[in-house]
Parts: structure tokens; C-alpha cells; sequence
């Protein structure tokens, strides 16, 4: 299996399955001497565990990291930095019936048929418990970034969606509501759907949003390393993701030049950011904003047809714990990998700039 390397110069390599013993990471090119916060590294653990709240699935996970290099006194030595998250809730046998038959919509199918040889339990590498590393390196890179903020929220799930515009919203609510949306009111109406849909056995989508603040002008090589294509590809290799838009996306393409144009102010600040933040494929110093769309995803408590490893079409039904709605769980997978993105321009920058 190739592509578990993410970044250029930050490189984060992870492996690991879900019901393996550890899931783990190797981030190569962090600069020496940086004072390593381990609480903040451990909040964003929390807000992406298992069984934090009634919304999410029960298994529970204390998702501690353990690191094994690269660390000195706290401090970053510039070698590698090697962790591990010791998997300690594994129910295996809640997976033998998808042993010799395929969930639909899951990755089982290809799994089989592209490795042919497959760890079936909590469809192993194709589990969102690999995204638990991904977390860790992204809290690293964030302490890097110190000076950015990258703010990720719920902002609709199923059909139900904030209607206000980023800016007046207050982020100090995400966190006080267990979807993790930035609108209280909204809030409480997703949560209500979410447990009506895990009732049925049924699972929704969603929607995560991120914006970008205080982004110095300059991230981002212009030509295929665009900075916008580079945060799509890290958006779009989070497990269940649809979309990705940023800026005025696919609504900016109903409007005219006239209307879209962001125009300069005297002190190259725009008065709109239809834009996103990213022009050319480079910051220019304003609000990076984005979307990220999750699909409902594939394991639901309702019998279904698929087909077994002989082709035979046969019934199946969900078991085991999982997230009725993955948003909620989602938003610091969404900044984490946001924070990579960024994090490997700015040491881009420190190579070629003077
Ligand atoms: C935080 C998070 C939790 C997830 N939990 C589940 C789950 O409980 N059950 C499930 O079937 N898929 C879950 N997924 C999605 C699967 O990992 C994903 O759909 C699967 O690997 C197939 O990949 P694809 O949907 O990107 O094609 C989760 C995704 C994320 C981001």
C-alpha cells in the first residue's frame, strides 16, 4: 500500500489499524528547538475520541499518545518524532460478518480486490481511527503556526444548516455543544436529528467549515502546488469526505466578473473575499475560508443488500459501535489537516526566501 506520507517538508507518515495493537506516526522535518504544549496535543485528542458524547460511537478510546522520538526536555531535537495510540477497545468479533461479505459504500470491496488480503476488523487501515495521528501531527504544526488561527465548526447536517455568514458567528459556542456547530440554536435542532437518525440505525452527512485567520500573504506555490489544491487533497483524503469548496465556490459561479471581483482597498486588504483568502494559488493576507462535505456513512443498523466474497448476493445488517453522523468528530481532523497544509508552505517559504 503506497501514499501514507503526507507533507513535503512537515512529512507526516502514519500506519496503524483499527484493531491492531497501536496506531501510529512518524512526522520527519519539524524543526529543532520547539517547546512541545502536550495538553494541547491531548485536547485536540479529546475533541476527535470516540465516545465523547451521546452522538458519537460508544467505543471508548482514551486516545493517549505516547511519543519515542524526537522530543528532548520537552523540546523538538529536529530528529523524527515517533508516537503511538495503543488501541485498547477493540471488539473484534463485532466485525466477522463482514469477514467474507462487503459493507456497501464502504472500502471492503475494493480492499479485497485491489490487496486481496484484507483486515477485516473495523475495516483496519480504512478506519477513521488512522485520522487519530493525523491529529497529533496537526496539534504539533499548529503550535508552529502559533500566530494563525484555524477554526473549524459544524455547519449543517443533513438539511438542517447555519444561514449566517462566518463572521457573526461566535466560534467561543463550538466547543459548548456536542455537534460542535458555532450557531447554538442551530445546534440543538442537529442534535435532535442526529439521535432521531442513530434510533432508526440510519446514519446523516454533513458539513464542517474552516476559516483561516491572521494567514501571512505568500503560502502556496503557484503552479501545481497551488495552496487551495493542496488543502482540497488534504481535505479529500479524510475517510468519507464528498467535497470541497472554498472561497464563493460553487455558488461564485452564478454570479458576474463585476459581482466576484474582490476590490483592493489602499492598504491591499479587499472589501469582499470571494476569493478565499487564495489567489494564483497563494495567500494574500485575507480570511482563508472552506468547506468540507461529509457523506452519511456506510455502516447502518438496517439490513441491506450486498454481495459476499464468492458474489453471492446475500443480507447484511450493521453491528459493532459506530458514528451515526461523523461531523462532530470530524472538525479538529479538518484543522489538523488544514494546519499541515499550512505549516509545509511556511517551511517552504523559510528554504527560498532570505
Ligand atoms: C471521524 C470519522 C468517523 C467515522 N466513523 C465511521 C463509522 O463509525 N462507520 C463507518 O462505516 N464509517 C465511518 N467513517 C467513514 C469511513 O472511514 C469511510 O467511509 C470508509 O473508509 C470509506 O471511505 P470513503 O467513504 O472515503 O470512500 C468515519 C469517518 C470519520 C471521518
Amino acid at each position: 500500500m503506497a501514499g501514507n506520507t503526507f507533507g513535503n517538508i512537515f512529512k507526516l507518515t502514519t500506519f496503524g489499524e483499527s484493531h491492531g495493537p497501536a496506531l501510529g506516526g512518524v512526522i520527519d522535518g519539524c524543526p529543532s528547538g520547539l517547546t512541545i504544549d502536550f495538553d494541547s496535543i491531548e485536547s485536540e485528542m479529546n475533541r476527535r475520541k470516540p465516545g465523547q458524547s451521546a452522538i458519537v460511537t460508544q467505543r471508548k478510546e482514551p486516545d493517549s499518545v505516547t511519543f519515542y522520538s524526537g522530543i528532548f526536555e520537552g523540546k523538538t531535537t529536529g530528529t523524527p518524532i515517533g508516537f503511538l495510540i495503543h488501541n485498547t477497545d477493540q471488539k473484534s468479533k463485532d466485525y466477522s460478518h463482514i469477514k467474507d461479505s462487503y459493507r456497501p459504500s464502504h472500502a471492503d470491496y475494493v480492499y479485497d480486490k485491489k490487496y486481496g488480503h484484507r483486515d477485516y476488523r473495523g475495516g483496519g487501515r480504512s478506519s477513521a481511527r488512522e485520522t487519530a495521528c493525523r491529529v497529533v501531527a496537526g496539534a504539533i504544526a499548529k503550535q508552529i503556526l502559533s500566530d494563525i488561527k484555524i477554526t473549524a465548526f459544524v455547519s449543517s447536517v443533513g438539511d438542517i444548516k447555519i444561514d449566517k455568514h462566518y463572521s457573526k458567528l461566535d466560534f467561543s459556542e463550538i466547543e459548548k455543544n456536542p455537534v460542535r456547530c458555532a450557531d447554538p440554536n442551530t445546534a440543538a435542532s442537529m442534535e435532535k436529528l442526529i439521535k432521531e437518525i442513530r434510533k432508526e440505525g440510519d446514519t446523516v452527512g454533513g458539513v464542517v467549515s474552516c476559516v483561516i485567520e491572521n494567514t501571512p500573504i505568500g503560502l502556496g506555490e503557484p503552479v501545481f502546488d497551488k495552496l487551495h489544491a493542496d488543502l482540497g487533497k488534504a481535505m479529500l483524503s479524510i475517510n468519507a469526505v464528498k467535497g470541497f469548496e472554498f472561497g464563493s465556490g460553487f455558488e461564485g459561479t452564478k454570479l458576474k466578473g463585476s459581482q466576484h471581483n474582490d476590490s483592493f482597498k489602499a492598504d491591499g486588504k479587499t472589501k469582499t473575499n470571494n476569493s478565499g483568502g487564495i489567489q494564483g494559488g497563494i495567500s494574500n493576507g485575507m480570511d482563508i475560508y472552506f468547506n468540507v462535505g461529509f457523506k452519511p456513512v456506510a455502516t447502518i443498523m438496517k439490513a441491506q443488500q450486498t454481495i459476499d466474497s464468492k458474489n453471492n448476493v446475500v443480507e447484511m445488517k450493521g453491528k459493532g459501535r459506530h458514528d451515526p453522523c461523523v461531523v462532530p468528530r470530524a472538525v479538529p481532523i479538518v484543522e489538523a489537516m488544514a494546519a499541515l497544509v499550512l505549516v509545509d508552505f511556511y517551511l517552504i517559504n523559510r528554504t527560498i526566501k532570505l
